[in-house]
This record gives structure tokens, sequence and C-alpha cells, in this order.
């Protein structure tokens, strides 16, 4: 199979779990996940967590997901381009869309423990930490869809595309939000 459409494949596949970050910027600024509570003197997640973020996020990647997932399968798309038949597929997207979200919840708690104010710049943890979530639950939960369009034979090459690209795609979405003044800072 051609590498590059392997590349790209890993790219589509990983859309439910691009969606929910830039989503919950625009569904967000309502009560805290944390609701303003502290943990050792520091805030548990910080005002930049919000449940609206968090069920518009998951919400958002999740619709967007099923409708490529019935679009896939309605055109007889490759199995290397599919998130799975029926049910399963909608499965994996709600994964991916869920685990994008707590990925991104989890490095906010590692920067709150690490004294970073919300919004501070963390490099590699603001760019990965939701790449490492949604592939971490969706690994948990499918297993063998994971390894079967990530990690198996040729299908490296997909993994391999997502850590270069979605720091480079992450980046350039975060500078539009930031023009648009949706975002505080450009990271
Ligand atoms: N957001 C939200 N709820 C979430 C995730 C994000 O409301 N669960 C919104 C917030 O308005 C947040 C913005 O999306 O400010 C950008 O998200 P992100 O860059 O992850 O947050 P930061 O403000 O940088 O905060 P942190 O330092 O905690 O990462
Ligand atoms: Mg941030």
């Amino acid at each position: 199979m051609d590498l590059i459409l392997v590349a790209l494949s890993g790219i589509f596949l990983f859309l439910p779990a691009l969606v929910p970050n830039s989503a919950a910027v625009l569904f967000g600024g309502g009560t805290p996940v944390d609701f303003g509570r502290t943990w050792r003197g520091k805030r548990i997640l910080g005002d930049g967590k919000t449940w609206t973020g968090l069920i518009g996020g998951i919400a958002a990647g999740t619709s967007l997901g099923i409708i490529l997932a019935l679009a896939t399968l309605t055109f007889d798309f490759p199995e290397q381009w599919t998130w799975g038949s029926g049910l399963d597929a909608m499965g994996v997207v709600f994964a991916l869309a869920l685990g994008s979200l707590l990925g991104d919840m989890t490095g906010a708690f590692i920067k709150r423990r690490l004294g970073m104010e919300r919004g501070h710049k963390a490099p590699i943890l603001d760019q990965y930490d939701f790449v490492a979530g949604a592939l971490g639950i969706t690994a948990l939960l499918f297993p063998a869809w994971v390894a079967s369009h990530y990690i198996n034979g040729e299908s490296i090459v997909a993994l391999i595309a997502l850590l270069v690209f979605v720091p480079v795609l992450h980046r350039t979405v975060n500078i539009i939000g930031y023009k648009m003044g949706k975002k505080k800072e450009p990271w």
C-alpha cells in the first residue's frame, strides 16, 4: 500500500480526536470541571477546563465521526480508511473524542501540579496530551482497531504521521483561534 495514503488515513481517522479541542474553545466559558477546587494549594485543573467545553467537544468530535463513519461505509472505503463497521465504528469515534479531552485534562492536571497557570505554554504536553489520551483510551476499549490502523505492519506510518503532523495542525488551528479572538494564547 502506498505509504502516503497510509499517512493520510492516519490523520483522517484521527479527526474525531482533533475536532474536540477546537470545539471546546468555542463551547467553553461555563463552570470549570474542577468547580474551582484546589489541591495542595493549586487548582486541580483550572478555569481552562469547563463542562460545556468538555461535553460540547466530545459531542462535536463524535457527531463528525459518526457522519464520516457513515460516509466511509456507504461509499465502501477500504478497511484502512474506516473506524470499523456498525456500532463498533460509533464506539471507536466516541473513544477518540472522549480520550482526546481526557488527555487534555490530564495535561492541565500535570501543568497545575508543576505550578503553571492556565494557558502557560508547556511544549510537548500541550501538543501531545490529547494524542496520548485519544490513542490510550481507544486502545483500551478497541485494541484490535488501534493495532490494525496505527501499529501493525505499514500502519505504523499512520502513527508516525500523527506524531509529525498533529503538533503542526494544532498550532495552526490555535493561531487561527487566537486571531479570531476565541483563544487567549496562540498555542
Ligand atoms: N476549553 C474548555 N473546556 C475544556 C477544554 C478547553 O472550556 N475541557 C476551552 C477553554 O476556554 C480553554 C480553551 O478551550 O482556555 C483552550 O484550551 P487549552 O489550550 O487546552 O487550555 P488553556 O487555556 O491553555 O489551559 P491549560 O493551561 O489548562 O491547558
Ligand atoms: Mg493551552
